[in-house]
């Protein structure tokens, strides 16, 4: 899906109410504090250049999933606090998402203040795309800016709907995340090379038909490799399969071998009896992992062979972790990929989620061209599919 979308810089903000949704869905800890910065500081860019332009911005965002009502543990009020500092200046916090706080807090704004509002989710209304949710939000504002990637596969009312009453441009966030990804599906640097893990395949399978139309090579890594061996013969012993799901994987291996694409299925395992962090890890062979044992994560001779398709790469866009990698004894898989796609050349693109969050935890992320801030998103994006949260902004002339 090509995108050619107006920016903030396409539009006049000066003076103007402006509202802008972020994705501040972010972690926290049992006391609320926020344990992952990553969404905040990829909000920054488009908040500064509003700010200084002199708009009025007024911010808001969804956090967790609250099922329309107020629920103190997911309030915005942690993310205005860690905003005001990131800015060094107020932003100030309404009590409500479209009530009379939120109102006089949108009135009380002059040229270059920020306001946030209240969660969307805690109105049912918002995921519904109530259509009178959206209108009373656009209400606030004269133009509508979105730069929430990770929330842009979601047709909302702060995501999508109230694109229908306002002028509705990208913000830096969203420009970049479509930019980087679109030109790795559109005009890649060759050979372009898939690295794909997880659990499911059937969380994969738009993902793998939508790339086998595009990439060199697929590395098919994480619990659904062993859905992949199973389809072509092997014993997998008690590993993760979904059976529903073979003559998927087999079609897709067809599909590979007519398309010439190389498709890499792992060729050696770390097994262990049980699924447990203090399992024993034992070395087996991915199409005859035997009785009583499941394969948990990658092993030495795939990493070498993954590895080396990695490093001779020209662009590279990797979504979900090799093996268990929250257990020890089971992250060498995704550790290594890691390492392998910082020590590469190629122009490296981490779809969001537990890949990202690897990368973070291990410190490569700055050896990366491009970290999404979406997982959902990013995977529907890979996938092909029009993200709703983009389609509805104006088009560049
Ligand atoms: C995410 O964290 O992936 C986004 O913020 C979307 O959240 P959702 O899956 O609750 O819509």
């Amino acid at each position: 899906m090509k995108y050619n979308k107006k920016s903030i810089e396409d539009v006049c903000v000066k003076g103007k109410k402006v509202l802008v949704r972020c994705d501040f869905n972010v972690p926290q800890d049992e006391d609320l504090n926020i344990t992952d910065m990553t969404r905040i500081y990829g909000a920054l860019p488009t908040i500064k250049y509003l700010k200084d332009k002199g708009a009025r911005v007024i911010l808001c965002s969804h956090l967790g999933r609250p099922k329309g009502e107020f629920k103190e543990k997911y309030s915005l009020k942690p993310v205005a606090a860690a905003l005001s500092k990131e800015l060094g200046c107020e932003v100030k916090m309404a009590e409500d998402v479209i009530g009379e706080s939120a109102a006089a807090m949108v009135a009380s704004l002059k040229d270059g203040e920020i306001g946030l509002l209240e969660n969307v989710r805690f109105h049912k209304e918002e995921e519904k795309n109530d259509p009178d949710f959206a209108k009373k939000l656009a209400s606030f504002a004269e133009i509508y800016v979105n730069d929430a990637f990770g929330t842009a596969h979601r047709a909302h009312a702060s995501t999508a709907g109230v694109a229908d009453y306002l002028p509705a441009v990208c913000g830096y966030l969203i420009q970049k995340e479509i930019d980087v990804m679109g030109k790795a599906l559109d005009d890649p640097k060759r050979p372009f090379v898939a690295v794909l893990g997880g659990a499911k395949v059937s969380d994969k399978i738009g993902v793998i038909n939508n790339l086998l139309e595009k990439v060199d090579t697929i590395i098919i890594g994480g619990a659904m490799a062993y859905t992949f061996a199973k389809a072509l013969g092997a014993d997998i012993g008690t590993s993760r399969c979904e059976e529903d799901k073979l003559s998927y994987a087999s079609e897709m291996v067809f599909k590979a071998l007519c398309k010439g694409v190389r498709f890499m299925l792992p060729c050696d395992s770390l097994a262990a009896d049980h699924f447990a962090a203090d399992a024993e890890p034992k070395l087996v062979d991915t199409y005859s992992v035997g009785e009583g044992y499941m394969g948990l994560d990658i092993g030495p001779k795939t990493i070498e062979a993954y590895s080396k398709a990695v490093k001779d790469a020209g662009t590279v866009v990797w979504n979900g972790p090799m093996g268990v990698f929250e257990f020890d004894a089971f992250a060498n898989g995704t550790r290594s990929m890691a390492k392998a796609i910082a020590e590469s050349d190629a122009i490296s693109i981490i779809g969001g989620g537990d890949s990202a969050a690897a990368v973070e935890q291990l410190g490569y992320a700055d050896k990366m061209t491009h970290i999404s801030t979406g997982g959902g998103a990013s995977l529907e994006f890979l996938e092909g599919l029009t993200l709703p949260g983009i389609a509805c902004l104006a088009d560049k002339e």
